[in-house]
């Protein structure tokens, strides 16, 4: 079974999905931290973010695969905590909108799907990379929450700065996060993690 889980920045997809997935044991794929991990090596390898090209290539050689334990592995490292560094919010919406990115991101996001039950967390997921997904939740929530809420995330950095960076990464990444004709819209800013938790798997059992 897929469950596909999409939404912005801030709307609590991250820790919805894994919550979900371990409630399910279903396998976690997220998405976010491919192009975010792709980001990290390009940027320790002097890789131009603007090279379109260069990037898939970078992407081809050095796939991203995931542990079990949450961990998100790359070239022999354990990359989890440094892909969510500002920096790398920064620059990630450059490198997820090229095209030719993307068709390398999307055939190998598919290839994992293939594993087994998974619950695979994004943007473009219902929609483009999992079609045929048992179940879509599309999460919103307003725009101070979601900023609340990565602030919480990243401890040290301005909140001003935060808000603005997510504005505009909203407008940046809005092109790619699109909900399926057919996905939940689920608005979480009243919601607690385990409300969404619930719900979705109101959803999943209504479909097994
Ligand atoms: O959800 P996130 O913040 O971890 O995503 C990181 C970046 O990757 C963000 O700029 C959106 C982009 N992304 C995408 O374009 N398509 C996906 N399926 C997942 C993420």
């Amino acid at each position: 079974m897929i469950v596909a889980i999409d939404g912005p920045a801030g709307s609590g997809k991250s820790t919805v999905a894994s919550t979900l997935a371990r409630r399910l044991g279903f396998r976690h794929l997220d998405t976010g931290a491919m192009y975010r991990a792709l980001t990290w090596i390009a940027l320790r390898d002097g890789v131009d973010v603007t090279d379109g090209a260069a990037l898939a290539e970078l992407a081809r050689e050095r796939p991203v695969s995931f542990g079990g334990d949450g961990s998100v592995e790359l070239d022999g490292e354990d990359v989890r905590t440094a892909i969510r560094e500002a920096e790398i919010d920064r620059l990630v919406p450059a490198v997820a909108s090229h095209p030719e990115v993307r068709a390398v991101m999307r055939e190998r996001q598919r290839a994992l799907a293939l594993g087994g039950d998974s619950v695979i967390e994004g943007r473009d997921i219902g929609k483009v990379v999992a079609p045929a997904a048992d179940v879509k939740v599309f999460l919103q929530a307003d725009e101070d929450e979601r900023a609340r809420r990565r602030a919480a995330d990243r401890p040290g950095v301005e909140a001003e700065t935060l808000a603005a960076d997510l504005r505009d990464r909203d407008e940046r990444d809005a092109v790619n996060t699109v909900p399926a004709a057919d996905a939940v819209l689920l608005d979480t800013t009243e919601l607690t993690i385990d409300e969404v938790v619930e719900r979705i798997v109101g959803l999943v059992d209504a479909v097994r």
